[in-house]
């Protein structure tokens, strides 16, 4: 079965609703297992993936990132569209608000975070000057364009390894190096996607101020609070953007298009 395209939700995004005839598929992988939902939308086959399982078990530093990545290149999977939440790290960019994100910084610290692990004497360096798909964030752009959403067009994630907050002297330090929001995930699964030959592009949603910048503590509820808000306009968003891509792939994502990984 080939399913070319896949969205990968995150928090509170954990049902692909608006496909049809949507079917379960545990795929089995050298890494462990991933939990699949495969079904159409319009004339596209795609598969959804809940980053932290269909009833948000998962904790981010838990989630097995390398099986997920791998299940979907073994189902055929060439691009995959995620959806984050952050906390921003910006007085103006705020809760609601859009980012296509086109950089990130690694401030994770325990996770396995290559396919590369020197099997067989193997060393492999991957470029990361264009971390994110380009054509896919360009018609991600288009999409939104002409539905006149709001939204700012690059951003610099910087990934910490969770699951707490950040102290507000972590967020200072952050923002001087140039970041724009915090999450807790998009590392290691933008570097594995890259890694696996996937174009791979990652919407963020703004669901609070970072540390130190909001009046109040920092809740688990505000994040799913927001995100619910904007759930069904990200849900079509993707749908549209996957189903309008061009077929051939014009970015530089797949140069390894042809390395399994099992
Ligand atoms: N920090 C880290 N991860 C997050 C945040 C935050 O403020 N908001 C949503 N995910």
């Amino acid at each position: 079965m080939e399913v070319e395209m896949a969205i990968i939700g995150g928090t509170g995004f954990y049902q692909p609703e608006i496909m049809e005839g949507t079917e379960e598929l545990v795929i089995d992988t050298k890494y462990g297992e991933a939990v699949l939902q495969v079904g159409y939308y319009r004339d596209r086959k795609l598969a959804f993936l809940a980053r932290h399982g269909r009833h948000h078990g998962i904790p981010p530093h838990k989630i097995n990132y390398r099986a997920n990545i791998a299940a979907l290149q073994k189902i055929g999977v060439k691009r995959v569209l995620a959806t984050t939440a952050v906390g921003s790290l910006r007085k103006d960019l705020l809760p609601g608000e859009l980012v296509i994100i086109d950089q990130f910084i690694d401030f994770t610290k325990f996770r396995y975070h290559t396919f590369y692990d020197g099997e067989g004497g193997t060393v492999v360096h991957t470029d990361f000057t264009e971390p994110y798909c380009r054509q896919s964030r360009e018609q991600l752009k288009l999409v939104m364009e002409e539905r006149e959403i709001t939204f700012t067009y690059g951003g610099t994630y910087i990934c910490t390894e969770g699951p707490r907050y950040e102290t507000p002297a972590e967020i200072r330090a952050f923002a001087g190096w140039g970041a724009d929001v915090v999450g807790m995930t998009n590392v290691p699964e933008a570097t594995l996607a890259r890694e696996a030959g996937l174009c791979y592009a990652n919407l963020a949603l703004v669901t609070n101020l970072a540390a130190g910048l909001s009046p109040d503590l920092l809740t688990h509820k505000e994040v799913v609070d927001i995100v619910n808000d904007n759930i069904n306009i990200i849900r079509e968003l993707f749908m549209e953007t996957l189903r309008s891509m061009p077929e051939e792939r014009t970015c530089l994502c797949w140069y390894k298009e042809d390395f399994s990984l099992g």
